[in-house]
């Protein structure tokens, strides 16, 4: 029992934290069922789209939608840094392959949550942690579900680029119910320096080495998209959701963390083992 009441604390503190320093961290309020979610997005119903998606509950909370993830491989999703408790992965839960949570049944538990070392949950930097999973995936025809694509290529999320965000989190600022279907809604990456600039003027810094900004008038990720999916062009993994002021406010971009960026971290963290390499304690 007290070290689950350390449990409520520890969270209740980096989110507490974070909140200190002006950026929202989005992961998800105690959601409830019920309400659509994405500011202004629509559901996702085609069978190929999101498959990629995974929903991340926390069972000691009980059965709600914490936060979305990514799949890597058959044994490995991406979520964000400040989704990741230290310890008690075996209270972590994974429902992928379900656009509709209602209907989803468990897909895997977790065995090891890897947090970025450099994750720092007042600047947010290196806001990004992998999930390795009890049951190995099957990707085929009947499991809806299939690996995300990596930013190899960094021009897929060059500026401009169109991109669209993935989430069950809240519709509206402010709003508390998790969405009962996967939602998504369209937006463009913005430039370094017009993010920066944007969130200079809130004396919020935006660290352009772990950080990548997208944004479109009235659309944006909220609390409870946090670690879900920014994926532009065929599948490329650009971002996972991070960070704001407020959600859709039009003089600030929704921040992500710069997946390109942390490649080098998720290829030596593949398999069980995960070694730091040496320069990676801070943004890759
Ligand atoms: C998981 O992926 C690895 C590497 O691609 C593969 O060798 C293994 O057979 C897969 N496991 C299952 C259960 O599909």
């Amino acid at each position: 029992m007290l070290v689950k009441i350390c449990k409520a604390l520890i969270l209740t503190l980096a989110v507490i934290s974070s909140i200190a320093n002006a950026k929202e961290s989005r992961i998800g309020p105690r959601l409830q069922p019920g309400v659509p979610r994405i500011i202004d997005g629509v559901a996702v119903t085609g069978q190929w789209d999101g498959r990629w998606a995974c929903s991340m509950q926390d069972k000691w909370y009980g059965d709600y939608h914490m936060c979305g993830c990514n799949i890597i491989d058959n044994r490995t999703v991406l979520t964000a840094g400040h989704c990741a408790p230290q310890g008690w992965p075996e209270d972590i839960e994974l429902y992928c392959g379900e656009k509709i949570l209602s209907e989803a049944t468990l897909t895997s538990k977790v065995t090891n949550i890897i947090r970025h070392k450099g994750y720092s949950s007042e600047t947010l930097n290196n806001d990004v942690a992998l999930l390795k999973l009890q049951t190995a995936l099957k990707f085929d025809e009947n499991t809806n579900m299939k690996p995300v694509v990596l930013p190899e290529n960094p021009d897929v999320c060059g500026d401009g680029e169109l991109c669209y965000v993935y989430g069950w989190g809240v519709t509206s600022e402010g709003g508390f119910s998790a969405a009962p279907n996967l939602m998504k809604t369209d937006v463009k990456i913005v430039s370094d320096s017009e993010c920066q600039a944007s969130y200079a003027a809130a004396g919020i810094i935006v660290n352009p080495e772990c950080m990548i900004c997208a944004a479109n008038p009235g659309k944006d990720s909220c609390q409870g998209d946090s670690g879900g999916p920014l994926i532009c062009r065929t599948n490329v993994l650009c971002g996972t959701v991070s960070w704001g002021i407020g959600c859709a406010r039009p003089e600030y971009p929704g921040v992500y963390a710069e997946v390109a960026n942390f490649l080098d971290w998720i290829k030596i963290c593949d398999g069980d083992k995960c070694m730091v390499p040496t320069g990676c304690e801070t943004c890759c």
